[in-house]
This record gives C-alpha cells, sequence and structure tokens, in this order.
C-alpha cells in the first residue's frame, strides 16, 4: 500500500538485508548501518514505479530477464553515490605530471612508450577527462613521448552514460585551470561540453572494478573516493585486482581520505599514492 503522504512504507529489516546483501554481491559495496539511505532511495524508486510492494519489487528485479536486469542496474544507480568534480585533489595531477617529467613511469622505459592509466569507479567522467587534459598537455609539451590510453569505469550505467556525453554545468568548468577551459571545453546552453578531440581519447565502460575485464597492464590507476564505500574483505580484493592490473612499477592513486599504510605489493611513496613494488599479495 502507498501511504497517503506519497511514499512507500518503510522497508523491513529482512527487506533491507536482501538489498543490502544484492549490492554486497554485486558490487563488494557495503551498506551496514546505511538503513536509511536503502529505505529512502528504494522508496523512492518503488514510488517512481508505481510499484506499492516491495516482494513484488524485489521479485521483479530479481528475475532474469531483460526487464529485471534493467532494474538490477537502476537498483545499483540509486545506491550508488557520483560525487565528483574537476581538478578534485588536484595534489595527485600535480604528481602524476611529475612522474611523467621525471620519466619515472613504467612506459618511458617500454617499447612502445605508450601511457596507459585507468580511472576505476570514474563515475560522471570528471577525473578520466582530467587525465586526458594532462596526458595531451605533458604530449604537446614534448615530456610525453609516445601515445596514451585513458580507460574509465564505474559500476553504475547511468555514470557511465553521463561520462560519455562529457556534458558539465559552469561549477565544474570554473574549478578547471584556466588554459584547459578553452583547451579542452567548449560553452553550450547551461554548461560546457568536452571537445570531442578530447572525448576521442577516453574510452569509457560499465564495469565492476572487483571483476574487470583482461587488459594491456596500466602505468597508473586512479580509484579515488570509491574504497570508502567498500569493506575490507572487497578493499582486499581491489588491492590484489590493482596489483595484477599495475606494470611493475607502476603507480595506485587512491583518495585524500583513503590513506592506507600498508597495502600488500605497494609501497607508499606520497599522501594517497603507492607504487608497485612487490610480488603478488
Ligand atoms: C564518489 S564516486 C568517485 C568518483 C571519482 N573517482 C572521484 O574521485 O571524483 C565513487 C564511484 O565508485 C563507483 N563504484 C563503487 N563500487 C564500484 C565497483 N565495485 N566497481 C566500479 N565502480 C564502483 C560508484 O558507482 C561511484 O560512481
Amino acid at each position: 500500500m502507498i501511504h497517503r503522504s506519497g511514499r512507500t512504507p518503510p522497508l523491513t529489516e529482512k527487506q533491507i538485508g536482501q538489498v543490502r546483501q544484492f549490492m554486497y554481491d554485486v558490487c563488494g559495496i557495503d551498506l551496514n548501518d546505511k538503513a536509511y539511505l536503502i529505505n529512502s532511495k528504494i522508496g523512492s524508486l518503488m514510488f517512481r514505479l508505481r510499484i506499492s510492494s516491495f516482494d513484488d519489487f524485489w521479485h521483479r528485479a530479481m528475475t532474469p530477464d531483460a526487464a529485471g536486469d534493467e532494474l538490477r542496474y537502476t537498483i545499483v544507480d540509486h545506491l550508488t553515490t557520483h560525487y565528483s568534480y574537476f581538478w578534485r585533489e588536484e595534489r595527485h595531477f600535480t604528481y602524476m605530471k611529475r612522474l611523467i617529467r621525471e620519466k619515472k613511469l613504467p612506459c618511458s622505459a617500454s617499447e612502445d612508450g605508450t601511457c596507459r592509466v585507468w580511472s576505476a569507479g570514474c563515475s560522471t567522467g570528471q577525473e578520466t577527462y582530467n587525465i586526458a587534459m594532462l596526458l595531451e598537455d605533458a604530449s604537446r609539451e614534448g615530456i610525453l613521448t609516445g601515445s596514451y590510453e585513458v580507460i574509465g569505469s564505474d559500476i553504475s550505467r547511468r555514470a557511465v552514460r553521463e561520462a560519455c556525453k562529457g556534458h558539465y554545468d559552469m561549477t565544474d568548468y570554473v574549478r578547471l585551470p584556466a588554459p584547459w577551459r578553452g583547451g579542452y571545453m567548449f560553452h553550450i546552453p547551461g554548461g560546457c561540453e568536452v571537445k570531442p578531440k578530447l572525448r576521442q581519447t577516453v574510452q569509457f565502460r560499465v564495469e565492476n572494478l572487483l571483476d574487470p575485464a583482461p587488459s594491456k597492464p596500466y602505468d597508473l590507476i586512479f580509484c579515488r573516493n570509491v574504497m570508502i564505500y567498500l569493506d575490507s574483505i572487497s578493499q582486499r580484493r581491489a588491492f590484489e585486482v590493482f596489483h595484477r592490473s599495475l606494470l611493475p612499477g607502476g603507480y595506485l592513486f587512491l583518495g585524500y581520505t583513503e590513506l592506507m599504510w600498508d597495502i600488500p605489493g605497494f609501497t607508499y611513496i606520497d599522501p594517497s599514492v603507492y607504487q608497485k613494488t612487490g610480488g603478488a599479495p
């Protein structure tokens, strides 16, 4: 029954547990202590879909057909946090530029010299485009001599759709350093858009970072402001994936608040920056 308030009744503990387990199984996200979030997000989704019974809603979501797939993706979209902006935690970009300039990335010693970067948990794409802007600048300045590839991935289909569009509002635009605003963005009504030339240098995909498709090894992995949503078991799985996915001597960037002292197979070298130095953890 839908309440007179227009809201669905609060979920029971058992129903909250079902949603929590689903999110953990699908993305490793820990929603313990997040009953209020589950209640409000699932409640508004049920309301939007005009489904009044949680059991009906859940049955539809768990049915292995196209409609069930769609609903499961929508649940993930609703229960993930996509907050992101340009030039976030900018110290990392300065550090990355220094690594390129000082020829410290594995690509400087490789045969084809291609620099490969993975932005894991890229949300709506600002971090990924920032990386591409930096690499394009480095190429133009001649400090990056090979080509480059940038991959952005996220478990949320909605976030990846937004990332592919490359449309942002003006509050986000003004955060970019001035030369990048003119160089890589143009104005559209109500905001700005990443120029097609830069968009073409970036590939986005919907993917669980705990179970990524095979790819060539990376020089750098950015996985910032994602670990805070995972429990310690999923974090360990993520570090194993990153270790496997990086070239020896490659670098991992976490968010400023995700500082960890001891990641097996990595050496801490700067706040929230780690280098792959050891064998498999
Ligand atoms: C707060 S955003 C961080 C965006 C960007 N990295 C930044 O620092 O601005 C966290 C993103 O991680 C994604 N995410 C969470 N768990 C994931 C997983 N297992 N695989 C891929 N993406 C995941 C969420 O969908 C969300 O878009």
